[in-house]
């Protein structure tokens, strides 16, 4: 063979090698692209002095930032604590990689965006460092979520304590209650008191009885709202319910010019569903919008109660002329405490506890207020 053919030989070698590197070539840059472009995580590449020169689409999305506005700005501007995340870079710097479970960056808003960061070198072909790679997960919801279920366990564990307190003083309160009662007979029957004394010691006994019959309405009620008891459900007329429910609440109204109007749908509205534990519901309603009336009205307070038929449900309205509910409170309002009445009046159970019964029973609650004119509830729970 001459060297002329070796040579030519040579070159076809040389050639066939160089093609199939630049398939390799675009292949790895396809590969690349592909993870740019696609990864959630935030891949970036710096300059050894920090200066961004790559940032992949997640990491728009997760900080906000388009490319254009980061390429050529240092990466450690984007990091809510400069100094720590200086810290981080430096490490990977002397160790060729590290680890940061805790980097938080700020997004564009300004809002911060908690991220589990890795960090490696970027090297050149002689395995010198010419830069930085980090590949960060955005792991706020996760964190929030987490901090969530901690804050929903605590929760939980109060309501346990709640609960037992509630049951421990429910056996004294019920001492008070029966020995006031006693005291209360012995001085109707005591002779030898002078009427002053006699008018006083009875008020004082009114007052005790009062105040126990609060305090336990208190305990029933946060036992209830724990016990989440399971419904039992019969056939009733809703129509009923609502009368029965209004009679048992006369003594309420009655030191009141409140009026309570009905507007019922003209046929029976016959469910199957837990009639104790609607009452309790509508109880807590009525009393709610009687409070609400009272504040606000004077001699011009109007409830209306109003019942529809709707396709499979029930739709029950309670509407009053009271103070109404700013929107910002309209969904704590179902908070476990919420309340904006004085000590003794509120206790901030009522809605948190209809909330659960009415879920319970298969229905919903929505709200309907105007700030100076009233506010309408509507208990949705289906017929069957
Ligand atoms: N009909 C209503 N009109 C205006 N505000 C209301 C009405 N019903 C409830 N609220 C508001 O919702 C709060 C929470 O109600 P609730 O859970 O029943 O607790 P409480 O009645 O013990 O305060 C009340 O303190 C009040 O601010
Ligand atoms: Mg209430």
């Amino acid at each position: 063979m001459d060297s002329n053919s070796t040579l030519k030989a040579e070159l076809k070698r040389l050639t066939r090698e160089l093609a199939s590197h630049k398939i390799e070539l675009h292949q790895t840059r396809g590969y690349l692209h592909s993870i740019l472009q696609n990864s959630t995580d935030m891949i970036f590449a710096t300059e050894v002095t920090g200066i961004v020169i790559s940032f992949s689409k997640g990491a728009e999305k997760a900080l906000g930032y388009s490319v254009e506005e980061v390429i050529g700005r240092s990466i450690e501007d984007l990091a809510e604590d400069q100094e720590g995340f200086h810290h981080v870079m430096a490490t990977c710097e002397e160790r060729g990689c590290s680890m940061a479970p805790d980097i938080y960056f700020r997004n564009k808003e300004g809002k911060r965006v908690h991220c589990h960061a890795s960090l490696m070198s970027l090297t050149n072909r002689d395995g010198q460092r010419v830069g930085t790679i980090g590949v960060c997960r955005d792991i706020t919801q996760w964190k929030k979520l987490q901090d969530d279920l901690i804050q929903v366990d605590r929760l939980a564990e109060m309501g346990r304590v709640a609960a037992g307190v509630a049951h421990e003083l429910n056996n004294p309160m019920a001492v008070i209650t029966e020995a006031s009662g006693w005291a209360g007979m012995v001085i109707k029957d005591a002779k030898g008191l002078s009427p002053e004394d006699r008018q006083e010691l009875e008020d004082v006994i009114k007052k005790i009885s009062a105040q126990t019959r609060r305090c336990r309405n208190v305990t029933h009620k946060l036992l209830d709202f724990v016990r989440d008891s399971a419904p039992s459900k019969t056939d009733f007329d809703i129509h009923t319910l609502i009368k029965e429910t209004i009679d048992f609440l006369k003594p309420e109204l009655k030191h009141t010019p409140i009026k309570i109007h009905l507007n019922f749908a003209e046929e029976p509205l016959s469910v199957n569903s837990d009639p104790k534990l609607l009452e309790q519901v509508l109880v807590n309603f009525i009393t709610n919008a009687i409070h609400a009336v009272l504040e606000k009205q004077g001699n011009q307070g109007r409830i209306e109660i109003g019942t529809t038929k709707a396709d499979s449900q029930v739709e029950i309205r309670i509407t009053d002329n009271g103070g109404g509910i700013p929107k910002e409170a309209r969904e704590e309002i179902f908070d476990l405490f919420y309340t904006t009445k004085p000590p003794g009046k509120g206790t901030g159970l009522g809605l948190p506890i209809c909330r659960n019964i009415v879920g319970n029973l298969g229905g919903k609650i929505t709200l309907d207020s105007e700030v100076g004119v009233g506010t309408t509830f509507t208990i949705q729970i289906p017929i069957s």
